[in-house]
């Protein structure tokens, strides 16, 4: 059994978390796009791990691991992450693959982040400044890009890095009046990435169809949100990769009909950071509280999110480009002590309600949210285990977003931890 975890909003819907959980049945786990801009998190007992490259199934010792092509490869975030992991006991020695063919992130894209986004000053994107789009953007230019396969050459590496700090240095002083670069010093780090990563080069796309032929279980897991997609969200809001389920063949050469289901993960409510529309956004006493009772700070950046009611439209919208079977819905113990929850049903636009969501960002500034009001509820439901002992407000919530996006819900969470799960059928 294949499955696909996606996030149906704009990123941090809990995915470490349901991959976590989900890989206890899976052989492998495979990241396909993104890069250190993602914070996933999974709790194991008293241990808290952030996961920024590293597949959330790489916690459980037995897992194999991909980071398959379309990734963009920080190699001082992925071996931070090993050695992080390896200070707690776990060792990915013989179980993590890193396609030769990810594109590598190095420190001239996070300058490039940086300046650019300082330069937009009240028009920037606010990006996780982790040189993402910059990397992206040399691998669809392709004469300055590297590759995880460059690593096996470091001669060829060399005198490859040298024609492009020498055109990375004359943008930043044209456009940025910023120092240059040095070349060898982006070498000498290359060098230590090199040794330590090489081990674990491969052609994640053979190995991926031969473990297919194998009957192997895969756990294919999303980074970033759909709405956050490059082609299909809210751009030029969104991040630089295919961030919704449209992305994961392209991403790791296994067509979408070798995956048997595609779970989407919302939030009980919606969050998001850095800049663009949010029509639900409630910048007022709720957000705080939402913010404050579900710990709504970047998992990568520490940037306090952007709060507001679910929005059934988007989450639809989401649900239909990305073929989602089921949702998991996270975080339904932040809602409780809030009287009257919000779920908008639908939009209206130049007076007209809509039902589909419009990713156009001017569009959806312009959009007037169409609630429905329903009963809160004020019970801790941290420690249910059962749909039926929750609070009868909280199944009438779990049902409304059931009927809205025409989805069964089949994972209920209900706190952070591995075990704070309630499954349905
Ligand atoms: P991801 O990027 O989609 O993996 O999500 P993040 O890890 O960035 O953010 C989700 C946050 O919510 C993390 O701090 C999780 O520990 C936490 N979390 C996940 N599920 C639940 C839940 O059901 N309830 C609560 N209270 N926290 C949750
Ligand atoms: P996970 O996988 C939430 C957002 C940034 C910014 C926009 C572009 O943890 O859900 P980028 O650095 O990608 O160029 O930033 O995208 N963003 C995320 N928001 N969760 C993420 O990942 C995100 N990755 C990028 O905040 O608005
Ligand atoms: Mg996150």
């Amino acid at each position: 059994m294949n499955a696909c975890v996606i996030g149906l909003q704009w990123g941090d819907e809990g995915k470490g978390k349901v991959v976590d959980i989900l890989a206890e049945r899976s052989d492998i786990v495979v990241r396909y796009n993104g890069g250190a801009n993602a914070g996933h998190t999974v709790i194991v007992g008293d241990n808290r791990f952030a996961l920024h490259l590293l597949p959330s199934g790489s916690v459980r010792p037995d897992t194999i691991c991909v980071i398959a092509n379309a990734v963009a490869v920080d190699p001082e975030v992925l071996t931070g992450g090993i050695e992080m992991l390896e200070s707690k006991g776990i060792s990915l020695d013989g179980r993590l693959l890193v396609s030769q063919n990810a594109h590598v992130v190095l420190d001239y894209h996070k300058k490039e982040d940086h300046l650019r986004e300082e330069s937009l000053g009240t028009n920037k994107l606010g990006t996780t400044v982790r040189g993402i789009g910059p990397c992206y953007a040399d691998k669809v230019g392709r004469s300055y890009a590297v590759r995880m396969a460059d690593f096996r050459d470091l001669d060829a590496l060399r005198a490859k890095l040298e024609k492009i700090v020498e055109y990375k240095n004359r943008i930043f002083a044209a456009l940025y009046n910023s120092e240059p670069i040095n070349a060898d010093d982006i070498f000498d780090k290359c060098t230590v990435y090199a040794e330590r990563l090489s081990p674990f080069i491969a052609d994640t796309t053979e190995f991926l169809h031969r473990s297919v032929a194998q009957g192997k279980s895969i756990l294919f897991e999303g980074a970033q949100g759909t709405l956050l997609d490059i082609d299909h969200g809210t751009f030029p809001y969104v991040t630089s990769s295919n961030s919704s389920s449209l992305g994961m063949p392209a991403g790791c050469g296994v067509p979408a009909k070798m995956v048997h289901t595609f779970i989407g993960v919302v939030k009980a409510y919606t969050t998001r950071v850095g800049s663009g529309p949010f029509p639900t956004e409630q910048d007022n006493e709720t957000g705080r509280y939402i913010r404050d009772k579900g710990n709504e700070y970047g998992t990568t950046t520490g940037r306090p999110r952007r709060c507001g009611w679910f929005d059934a439209v988007a989450v639809s919208y989401a649900a239909t480009i990305g073929a989602i079977d089921s949702i998991a819905l996270m975080h339904l113990d932040t809602l409780a002590g809030l009287e009257t929850l919000h779920v908008c049903r639908a939009y209206k636009i130049d007076q007209k309600e809509t039902t589909f969501f419009p990713s156009d960002a001017t569009k959806l500034r312009s959009a007037e949210c169409v609630y429905q009001a329903v009963a809160g509820w004020d019970q801790d439901i941290t420690d249910i285990k059962d749909f039926d002992d929750l609070p009868e407000a909280a199944r009438d919530y779990v049902r409304l977003i059931e009927e809205l996006t025409r989805r069964p819900v089949t994972m209920v969470g209900v706190g952070p931890k591995r075990d704070q799960i309630i499954f349905r059928q």
